[in-house]
C-alpha cells in the first residue's frame, strides 16, 4: 500500500505537476516549471494540457525531482482528478518516492480524489506472477498540505475497498471456493458480525434458489450475512451481492469465449465486501446488512435441468427454463432474506445479464428502482462517487413474459429486453421494500486499462454502495 505523506517535495524523485488547458499551471506551488520557457519543449511533444497527456520534464542525469505534466484540461471536476491521478501513477509506477500538486486546483476534495486515482491507478494483480509489474510507488507527498487529513484517510480506506473488491474478483475461480470467500467476510472487520450459513443449514432455512444453482457444483454453497451496526444508528440499507464464483451456464452452457471472463461473476458479492469494510473502517453511523448467496453455476450429475422447479426462501416458484439465468435464483433467496430484516431500503448489486452490457456498455451500469425516491438515492450516490449508472424501467407491462404454466413465474423472459426481465423477476423477492437494483455486468471487468481503471475486475459498485450508505447517515 502506498503511504500518503504530506509536506514540501524534499525526497522525491519525481513531481508531478497539473497543467489545465492552454498550458495553464494548475496549482500555485512552489514546484511547477515555468511553462513558457519549455514552450518549444511542449511544442515538440504537444502537449496542450489536454486531460490525460503527461510528460516527463527530463534534468541532468543524477538530479532529482524529475518533473511529470499532468494535463487537466478545461473543466477539472473530483472525476478529472481522479483518472488525471490514476494517470500520473500508471506513468509513475518506476519511481518510488513521489510529490504531488495534482491536488492544489482549488476544489474542495481534491486530495481525497487524487488519492483514489492515485492508489487504483497503480493497482495491478500480481500474485500468480514470477515475474510481476508491480507499481514501485510508495510514498506519495502531498504538497501544501498540512497534515494527514480525514478526507485523506477516507480515500484511502475507500481505495482499499475497491482494491479488496478488484483482488476478489481477479482472483481465478479455482480458489475462490464459496467457503474460502465466506471466511474472508468473517475477517472484514472487527465491527462487522458475520453468520454463514453451511450446506446444511441453507437447507434447513429454505435458499431454494441457492440449493437448486449449487446442485451442480461439488464445492458446497454458502449464504453469508453481514452485520455492522454501530452505536447510535437508527437507519437500516441491506446490500445483496451476487456471489456467483463462477459460471458454466450449468446444462445450459455457454460457449468456450463466454466462459473465459465468468470467474467475474461474484462481483456483486465483492463489491458489497468491499463497501463493508469501508463502512465500518469509516465508523458510519448507520446498520448495514450485507448478504451474499455464494455458489458456482456447473454442470455436476445433479445439476439443475431445464424444466425444474426451484422454491426460494420467501415460497415463491420459479420454473427454470434456463440454467444460465443463475444470479437471480440466488439473488431471490438473498433479497427475500434482506426484505425479512425490514430495512429502509435494499440495494442489490449483480453482474446480472449480458443484455444490460449490450444495451449500456461496458462503462456503465444499469440501475432498476422500485420508486422514485429509491432511485434518486443511489443514482445520485453513484454519481458522488463517479461510478456511471443510467437508470432503465421496471415496466411491469413485461411481467407476463416471465408467467410459468407451471410455477409462480419463469426464470428467462423473451428475446429482448433481458435485464428488464430479470429485474422483474427480482422484484417478486423483495415486497414493499424500497429496492434498487445495480445489474454491473458491463462495468465489473475492464478490458484494458484506462485511467484509474485496471483490466480485469475494476471493484464497481463498492464507492457507489459507501456513498449510498454515507448519504443515509
Ligand atoms: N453472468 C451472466 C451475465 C453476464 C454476461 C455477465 C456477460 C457479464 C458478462 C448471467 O448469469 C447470464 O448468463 N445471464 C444470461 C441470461 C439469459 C440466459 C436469460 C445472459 O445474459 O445471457
Ligand atoms: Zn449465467
Ligand atoms: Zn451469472
Amino acid at each position: 500500500m502506498i503511504e500518503f505523506r504530506t509536506g514540501d517535495a524534499t525526497g522525491a524523485e519525481l513531481v508531478v505537476v497539473p497543467v489545465l488547458a492552454d498550458r495553464v499551471i494548475g496549482a500555485e506551488d512552489g514546484v511547477s516549471p515555468d511553462l513558457e520557457s519549455l514552450s518549444a519543449v511542449l511544442d515538440v511533444h504537444d502537449f496542450s494540457g489536454k486531460h490525460g497527456q503527461t510528460l516527463f520534464l527530463q534534468t541532468p542525469e543524477g538530479q532529482t525531482p524529475e518533473c511529470l505534466l499532468v494535463g487537466l484540461g478545461a473543466e477539472v471536476d473530483h472525476e478529472a482528478l481522479r483518472k488525471a491521478a490514476g494517470i500520473a501513477a500508471r506513468a509513475a509506477k518506476g519511481y518510488s518516492t513521489v510529490a504531488t500538486a495534482l491536488h492544489r486546483v482549488g476544489i474542495d476534495g481534491a486530495a481525497g480524489a487524487v488519492v483514489v486515482g492515485t492508489i487504483l491507478g497503480s493497482y495491478t494483480f500480481d500474485e500468480y506472477k514470477a515475474d510481476p509489474k508491480t507499481s514501485k510507488l510508495a510514498s506519495v507527498t502531498l504538497l501544501g498540505e498540512d497534515e494527514v487529513s480525514d478526507e485523506i484517510e477516507t480515500a484511502v480506506s475507500l481505495a482499499a475497498g475497491v482494491v479488496l473488491a478488484r483482488d476478489l474478483v481477479n482472483r481465478p475461480a479455482a480458489d475462490k471456493p464459496p467457503a474460502a470467500l465466506a471466511d474472508i467476510a468473517s475477517g472484514l472487520s472487527h465491527d462487522v458480525d458475520v453468520e454463514v450459513y453451511d450446506e446444511d443449514a441453507i437447507v434447513e432455512a429454505g435458499f431454494g434458489g441457492l440449493i437448486a444453482v449449487n446442485a451442480g457444483a461439488d464445492r458446497p454453497a454458502r449464504m453469508v450475512v453481514m452485520r455492522y451496526t454501530p452505536e447510535g444508528a437508527t437507519r437500516t440499507v441491506a446490500f445483496v451481492g451476487k456471489g456467483i464464483v463462477f459460471d458454466s451456464g450449468g446444462l445450459s452452457i455457454k460457449t468456450a469465449a463466454g466462459m473465459e471472463t465468468m470467474k467475474t461473476d461474484m462481483a456483486g458479492a465483492a463489491a458489497v465486501f468491499g463497501a463493508i469494510k469501508v463502512i465500518a473502517d469509516l465508523g458510519l453511523t448507520l446498520n448495514v446488512i450485507g448478504i451474499t448467496p455464494l455458489t458456482e453455476n456447473l454442470t455436476g450429475g445433479s445439476a439443475q435441468r431445464p424444466g425444474d422447479v426451484m422454491r426460494a426462501y420467501n415460497g415463491k416458484t420459479i420454473e427454470i427454463l434456463n440454467t444460465d439465468a443463475e444470479g437471480r435464483l440466488v439473488l431471490a433467496d438473498g433479497l427475500a432474506l434482506a426484505a425479512e430484516q425490514a430495512p429502509d431500503l435494499i440495494v442489490d448489486i449483480a453482474t446480472l445479464t449480458g443484455a444490460c452490457k449490450v444495451a449500456l456498455g461496458a462503462g456503465i451500469g444499469g440501475l432498476f428502482a422500485s420508486d422514485d425516491e429509491a432511485a434518486e438515492i443511489v443514482g445520485a450516490a453513484a454519481k458522488a462517487a463517479g461510478e456511471k449508472m443510467w437508470r432503465l424501467p421496471l415496466d411491469t407491462d413485461y411481467k407476463p413474459l416471465i408467467e410459468s404454466d407451471v410455477a409462480d413465474m419463469k426464470n428467462i423472459g423473451g428475446s429482448f429486453g433481458g435485464a428488464i426481465t430479470a429485474a422483474l423477476i427480482l422484484s417478486e423477492f423483495v415486497g414493499d421494500t424500497p429496492w434498487v437494483h445495480l445489474d454491473i455486468a458491463g462495468p465489473a471487468r475492464a478490458d484494458k486499462a484506462d485511467h484509474y481503471i485496471s483490466k480485469g475486475g475494476t471493484g464497481f459498485g463498492v464507492r457507489t454502495l459507501v456513498e449510498v450508505a454515507r448519504s443515509m447517515t
